[in-house]
C-alpha cells in the first residue's frame, strides 16, 4: 500500500453537481462564466440541490422559503452575545451552526425531504448569524432579516442597518455565485466524508467550515488581505514578494491544486474589484494586486486562485478582513449541502486506508522498566 500525499488526483466520488474538466468549471453542466454573467445566486442554489435551473414560480417560492427562514433563535443570539468580541470569526461560525442543531425539531431526520428542508434553513440563517455575530461584537443590536431579500441584499443590510446600493448588491451576489460548488475541496470532501456515517446534515456543515477556515483553503482570501494591508502601497510589492518568493514563503491567492493554467473564477473577481475600485475613487488594492499578480506569474508561473481578487472585492464594499471566509461559507453552504444530498442518495462509508510508516514487532515494556 503506498499513500498519495494530499490524495493529489485520486478520484473519490461519483458527483453531478459541479465538474472541472480541462480547466472548465461547470455548475450542473452550465459554465461558470454563463452563470457568472447571467445568474443570481439564488438561481445557482436551486441548481446546485435540484439539477436544473429553477422556472420563475421555484425560484419566487425558494426566495421566500430563504427569506421566511432567515431568523435565528433567540438561544443563538445569546450565544453570539456571549461569544468573546475578539473570537475568530470561522471559530465563531463553526460552533454556532453546530449550536444551530439544537434548536432544530427535524435535526435528525434522514428522509430528504427534511434534509432539503435543512439545507434551506442553514442557507438561510448562516448569512444572519454572520451579520449578527459582526455587529454584536461593535456592541450593536443585531438587525432582522429584511423580508423578500435576496441573500446578497440581506446580509449587506443585516450588516450595516442600511439599504445597500445596488452595485454593491450585484457585486456580492456575483462573488457568491462564484464560490458556491467546486467539484471535491476539501470542504465538500469533509462534509461527503462525516455524513457518509450516516450522521447528520448539520455535523456535515460543521465539518465544512472546519475545513474552510484554514488558510489553504477558504482561509486565503483573509490572508490575501492581510499581506495587502502589510504591503501597504504599490511601490512596496516588489521588495515584498521578492523576498517571500526568496525566502520560498507562499504568496496567499495563488496556486490551486487542480487548476495548472489559472482559475477560470478569477478574472471575473479581478474584473469586479477594478470596477469597484473606479467606482469607490480607491484603486490601490487593485493595482497592488495587479502588480503582485505580474511578479508571481512571472517569476513562479503561478497563477490567481478565485481567493486572490475576491479580497479587494469585499474590501471595495467595506466589508470587514475577518468576514471574508464566512461570506465564502455562506456561499459554498449551497455546495455543501447539496453534495451531502447527493452522498445520501448513494451512500458508502468513506473509509481510506494509512500506508503504515511506524516501527514494527515493537514490545510492550512494562511501565518500572521504562
Ligand atoms: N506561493 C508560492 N509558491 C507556491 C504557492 C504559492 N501560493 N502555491 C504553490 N507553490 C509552490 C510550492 O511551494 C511547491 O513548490 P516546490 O515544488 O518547489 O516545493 C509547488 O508550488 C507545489 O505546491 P503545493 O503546495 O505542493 O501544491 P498543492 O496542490 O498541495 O497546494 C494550494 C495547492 C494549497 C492551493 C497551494 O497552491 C497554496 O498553498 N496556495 C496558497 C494558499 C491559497 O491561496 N489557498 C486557496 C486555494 S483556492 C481555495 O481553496 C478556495
Amino acid at each position: 500500500m503506498t499513500a498519495t500525499k494530499g490524495l493529489e488526483g485520486i478520484v473519490a466520488a461519483q458527483s453531478s453537481i459541479s465538474s472541472i474538466i480541462d480547466g472548465v468549471l461547470t455548475y450542473r453542466g452550465i459554465n461558470i462564466d454563463e452563470l457568472a454573467e447571467n445568474a443570481t445566486y439564488e438561481e445557482v442554489a436551486y441548481l446546485l440541490w435540484n439539477g436544473k435551473l429553477p422556472t420563475q414560480a421555484e425560484l419566487d417560492q425558494l426566495k421566500s422559503e430563504l427569506s421566511d427562514n432567515a431568523a435565528i433563535p433567540a438561544e443563538i443570539i445569546d450565544l453570539l452575545k456571549r461569544t468573546p468580541k475578539d473570537a475568530n470569526s470561522m471559530a465563531m461560525l463553526r460552533t454556532t451552526v453546530s449550536a444551530l442543531a439544537l434548536y432544530d425539531a427535524e435535526a435528525n431526520e434522514m428522509n430528504r425531504e427534511a434534509n432539503y428542508r435543512k439545507a434551506i434553513r442553514l442557507q438561510a440563517k448562516l448569512t444572519t448569524i454572520v451579520a449578527a455575530f459582526a455587529r454584536i461584537r461593535e456592541g450593536k443590536e443585531p438587525i432582522a432579516p429584511k423580508a423578500g431579500a435576496t441573500v446578497a441584499e440581506n446580509f449587506l443590510y443585516m450588516l450595516t442597518g442600511e439599504q445597500p446600493d445596488k452595485i454593491a448588491i450585484e457585486a456580492l451576489d456575483k462573488a457568491l455565485v462564484l464560490h458556491a460548488d467546486h467539484e471535491l475541496n476539501a470542504s465538500t470532501f469533509a462534509a461527503r466524508v462525516t455524513v457518509a456515517t450516516l450522521s447528520d446534515i448539520y455535523s456535515g456543515v460543521t465539518s465544512a467550515i472546519g475545513a474552510l477556515k484554514g488558510p489553504l483553503h477558504g482561509g486565503a482570501n483573509e490572508a490575501v488581505m492581510a499581506m495587502l494591508e502589510e504591503i501597504g502601497s504599490a511601490s512596496n510589492v516588489e521588495s515584498y514578494i521578492n523576498e517571500k518568493l526568496n525566502n520560498k514563503e507562499k504568496i496567499m491567492g495563488f496556486g490551486h491544486r487542480v487548476y495548472k493554467n489559472g482559475d477560470p473564477r478569477a478574472k471575473h473577481l479581478q474584473k469586479m474589484s477594478e470596477e469597484l475600485g473606479k467606482l469607490t475613487g480607491n484603486m490601490e488594492w487593485y493595482n497592488m494586486s495587479i502588480k503582485i499578480e505580474e511578479l508571481v506569474t512571472g517569476q513562479k508561473g503561478l497563477k490567481p486562485n478565485v481567493d486572490f481578487y475576491s479580497a479587494s472585492v469585499y474590501t471595495a464594499l467595506q466589508i470587514p478582513r475577518d468576514l471574508f471566509t464566512p461570506i465564502f461559507a455562506i456561499s459554498r453552504v449551497s455546495g455543501w449541502t447539496a453534495h451531502i444530498l447527493e452522498q445520501f442518495e448513494d451512500n458508502r462509508l468513506i473509509r481510506p486506508r494509512a500506508e503504515y510508516t511506524g516501527p514494527v514487532n515493537a514490545k510492550f515494556i512494562p511501565i518500572n522498566d521504562r
